[in-house]
């Protein structure tokens, strides 16, 4: 019988689908791509109609601004006129005005928070709102040395209280290590659950509990080395952040607690976190289609889980641009031989350049040893409704096989009731199969595996 998943791919609100339930990308006029959008913004034409002056903007002011030829604004406190960029915007001029006079920030994150709005929109900044946001508000009376003692975490949004209980935090030391403990009280946290930064002297790790994050940002108050590791203790929800002292010296208190330091907030108010990776190799796989391979910083954990993706940021001529891609493992083979090392350095990406595109030429032109902005893990992707699969049937076009490939290493791997795999792979000619040969041998050797 064919076991359907209660959750289907992709996952009802992520980015795959964004384009369902009415919403769609929009045909734009010859000469509004991005490129020109671009273009137009580093031509020195006055977008805000305020001659580069920054204004204070009251609600009031706000609300008058409501038609397409005068069209301002807010997101997260900044108000941008966004009439010039209406026949730019890929989601269409009625999407935008959904937003006009008002704050958009909800409705901006609920379509697309990853788009790098303050970079494309510089030109349009008119200025901050008259009343600047509320701090979360014990933010302040937190703003005291961490002495060790167990903090009451945060809870910044009041809808928080719906979500997972709250998790605390400890920390213990070593002559030579600083070992931070966070309780999470759920059982499904993995090593992939938590991404940890250590970036100058500050330490940021990020749990993703269900749907939202819990936050240690920290300004350390002593330095230490630039590689740390992660273990998690997967029964009972305990991670250990174990970071090497430069000096062994004993640490009066771990530091300063920076923005949403020991908060539990829901995961879209978090932010797309980057840090820079570099790019160790790429290999063509079709005629226009890449291999890249990826490294983080030692000063990074980050393990991106099973059919999730990673935005990619890059600046193009002066303009922020971030696009999405989904990391795959560097053969069909090498995740069937054994589990990826939790250690793992390496990203692999299967990338289709296109020569007319905005993005996909400017990291073709990346050389060995040149950097790529790499976000956080972002989708709603759950690979846990496939436990007791019995035949599982894929279907990917183009480089939507992308996030075929751990999809089906770890179906060949992980679920012992699957009987059957089936691949439909679409594609315009036979050339531009990818792995087309990975593929066929896979088939071949596992007599379930159909493609
Ligand atoms: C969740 C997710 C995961 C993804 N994972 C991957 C992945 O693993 N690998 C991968 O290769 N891609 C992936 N993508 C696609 C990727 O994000 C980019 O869309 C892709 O790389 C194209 O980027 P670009 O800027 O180079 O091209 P674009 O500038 O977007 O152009 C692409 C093509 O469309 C044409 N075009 C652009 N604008 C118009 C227009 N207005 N009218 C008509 N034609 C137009 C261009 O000429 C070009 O041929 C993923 C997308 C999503 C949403
Ligand atoms: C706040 C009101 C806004 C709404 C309701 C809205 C809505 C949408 C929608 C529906 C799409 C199409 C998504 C898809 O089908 O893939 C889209 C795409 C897009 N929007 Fe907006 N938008 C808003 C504001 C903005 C602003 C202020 C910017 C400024 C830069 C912006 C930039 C973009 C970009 C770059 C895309 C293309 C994303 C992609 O490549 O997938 N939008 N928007």
């Amino acid at each position: 019988m064919l076991n359907v998943p209660s959750q289907s791919f992709p996952g009802p609100s992520s980015q795959q689908r964004v384009s369902s339930g009415g919403r769609s990308k929009v045909p734009l006029k010859q000469g509004r791509s991005l490129m020109d959008w671009i273009r137009l913004t580093k031509s020195g034409k006055d977008l805000t109609g305020l001659k580069g002056r920054l204004i204070e903007v009251t609600e009031e002011e706000l609300k008058k601004h409501n038609k397409k030829d005068d069209c301002w604004i807010c997101i997260r406190g900044f108000v941008y006129n966004v009439s010039p960029y209406m026949e730019y915007h890929p989601g269409g001029e009625e999407e935008l005005m959904s937003a006009a006079g008002s704050d958009g920030t909800d409705l901006f994150d609920q379509v697309h928070r990853w788009v790098n709005y303050e970079s494309m929109l510089k030109e349009c900044l008119v200025g901050r709102m008259a009343v600047k946001p509320a701090f979360p508000k014990d933010y302040h009376e937190e703003k005291r040395l961490l002495n060790g003692m167990l903090p009451k975490s945060q809870v910044t949004d009041p809808l928080a209280k719906e979500g997972p209980s709250s998790p605390s935090y400890d920390w213990f030391q070593t002559d030579a290590l600083v070992t931070i403990v966070i309780y999470t009280k759920q059982k499904d946290i993995y090593l992939d659950s938590v991404i940890a930064d250590h970036r100058d002297d500050s330490f940021r790790a990020e749990t993703v509990i269900k749907d939202y994050s819990y936050l240690i940002h920290i300004a350390l108050s002593h330095e230490i080395q630039e590689d740390f590791s992660v273990r998690v203790v997967e029964n009972v929800g305990k991670i250990e952040i174990v970071l090497k002292k430069k000096e062994n010296t004993s640490w009066k208190c771990l530091g300063h607690p920076l923005e949403n330091h020991n908060s539990l907030i829901p995961k879209k108010d978090t932010g797309l976190y980057y840090r820079k990776c570099q790019l160790i190799s790429k290999e063509d796989v079709t005629h226009d289609t890449k291999l890249f391979c990826l490294m983080l910083p030692p000063s990074t954990h980050l393990q991106v889980p099973t059919g999730l993706h990673v935005y990619f940021k890059l600046t193009i001529t002066g303009t922020e641009i971030v696009k999405p891609y989904t990391p795959i493992s560097d053969s069909l083979f090498s995740e069937f031989k054994e589990p990826v090392l939790p250690n793992n350095k390496y990203i692999y990406f299967l990338i289709k350049i296109y020569p007319a595109g905005l993005f996909t030429p400017e990291l073709d032109h990346l050389q060995i040893g040149d950097y790529v902005s790499v976000s956080n893990p972002e989708g709603n992707f759950k690979i846990s409704q496939f436990q007791d699969l019995e035949d599982l049937f894929l279907l990917a076009a183009g480089t939507g096989f992308t996030p075929m490939v751990k999809v089906l290493s770890y179906a060949l791997t992980h679920i012992p009731s699957l009987r059957k795999v089936k691949l439909m792979f679409f594609n315009k000619t036979e050339d531009d199969i990818i792995w087309r040969n990975q593929l066929e041998k896979l088939a071949f050797k596992d007599k379930s595996t159909y493609f």
